[in-house]
């Protein structure tokens, strides 16, 4: 599980930019796909078994884009001038290094502040990657680049750039090799673009068509000090998400994922996230609506390059989602 987790984490891939991490969690699931697809949006859609009797035609989606940044101009000097890419938070880029697709790497550094202890809005800060003309500068205006961090191993606890999502999109390629003689018809889906607005799991839930949809996904935790009021907490288990800032959970999914955990005797917290949202939302919504849920895993410093998970929650989201769709699934 760390080796897949460091591999993921460290592959370059924001919004809309997907194709190196598609290719490398595509060559962990090939082998245990019953067909394989990549959508016109770039998502990458691993089809598992048939739908028998009791079962539904599920979607389960975790998404492999990552926040960054985007150049929108170059100075004479060589200094890039950047937009973000999702949600990037200004408290999180000075001093921070970045990698663009093309390999370069660069420091974001800013202007002159009047006041030291002030923060650099997004527009006073520019990435340093060592130019010193437009004519020498390896960057060029539209080029994208994610945050870069190595991935460390703290024991329990990891921590790298990309966490989000990429342990969950972990999650999905260890439940699908786990899950065996399901009663659904099963759709893992790579999804793309999350983080600009869950684009990539829009069309992916309209082409699929599922009875259910589940997403898994990063969730922030209260339980660092003077932390937001969240009663989710690393190492507690994944959390059922009962409500985030765009989604009230169905509560036949909460109830049956509940029970699940319960029986089979996984440690799991209930979510109730104040801010952000999941591709759940999008399959909720999608034509007519459907049943939809998510299976989150705790993260702290969520949208930093240092987010932090436990290896704990990571292996129990696993065995979640693999009792969860192995058995049939009550939804009155
Ligand atoms: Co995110
Ligand atoms: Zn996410």
């Amino acid at each position: 599980m760390k080796s897949l987790i460091k591999k993921l984490v460290e592959t370059v891939g924001p919004s809309g930019y997907e194709s190196r991490i598609r290719e490398v969690v595509r060559a962990e699931v090939e082998k245990y796909a019953d067909e394989i697809s990549v959508d016109a949006m770039g998502n990458l859609i691993v089809k598992k078994g048939e739908k028998k009797e009791g079962g539904l035609k599920v979607m389960l989606s975790a998404h492999i884009d990552e926040i960054g940044v985007m150049v929108t101009h170059v100075d004479k000097n060589g200094f890039a001038r950047f937009t973000t890419i999702g949600g990037v938070r200004p408290h999180t880029c000075y001093g921070s290094r970045v990698r663009f697709l093309n390999g370069t790497v660069g420091v974001i550094g800013g202007e002159m502040l009047e006041n030291a202890n002030h923060v650099h809005a997004i527009e006073a800060m520019y990435i340093d990657v060592g130019a010193t003309s437009v004519e020498d500068c390896p960057v060029k205006i539209g080029d994208v680049a994610a945050f870069d961090r190595p991935f460390e191993d703290l024991g329990n606890r990891l921590v790298s750039k990309a966490m989000d999502d990429r342990v969950c999109a972990a999650v999905l390629i260890e439940t699908l090799k786990n899950v065996k003689n399901s009663p659904h018809e099963l759709y893992f889906v790579f999804s793309t673009q999350e983080e600009v607005g869950l684009r990539g799991a829009t069309s992916a839930a309209y082409s699929i068509d599922p009875d259910l949809g589940i997403a898994s996904d990063v969730t922030m935790t209260g339980d660092t000090p003077r932390g937001i009021k969240m009663d989710v907490a690393l190492g507690k288990g994944p959390a059922i998400k009962v409500k985030d800032g765009g989604m009230l959970a169905d509560p036949k999914v909460v109830d049956a994922m509940v029970q699940c955990a319960q029986k089979h005797e996984i440690p799991y917290q209930l979510e109730v996230l104040l801010g952000g949202t999941t591709d759940a939302k999008a399959m909720q919504i999608s034509r007519a609506g459907m049943p939809a849920g998510c299976v989150s895993v705790p993260t702290r410093y969520v949208h930093t390059p240092s987010e932090m998970v436990d290896i704990n929650d990571l292996n129990n989201a696993v065995k979640l989602l693999t009792a969860f769709i192995s058995e049939t699934i009550k939804l009155e």
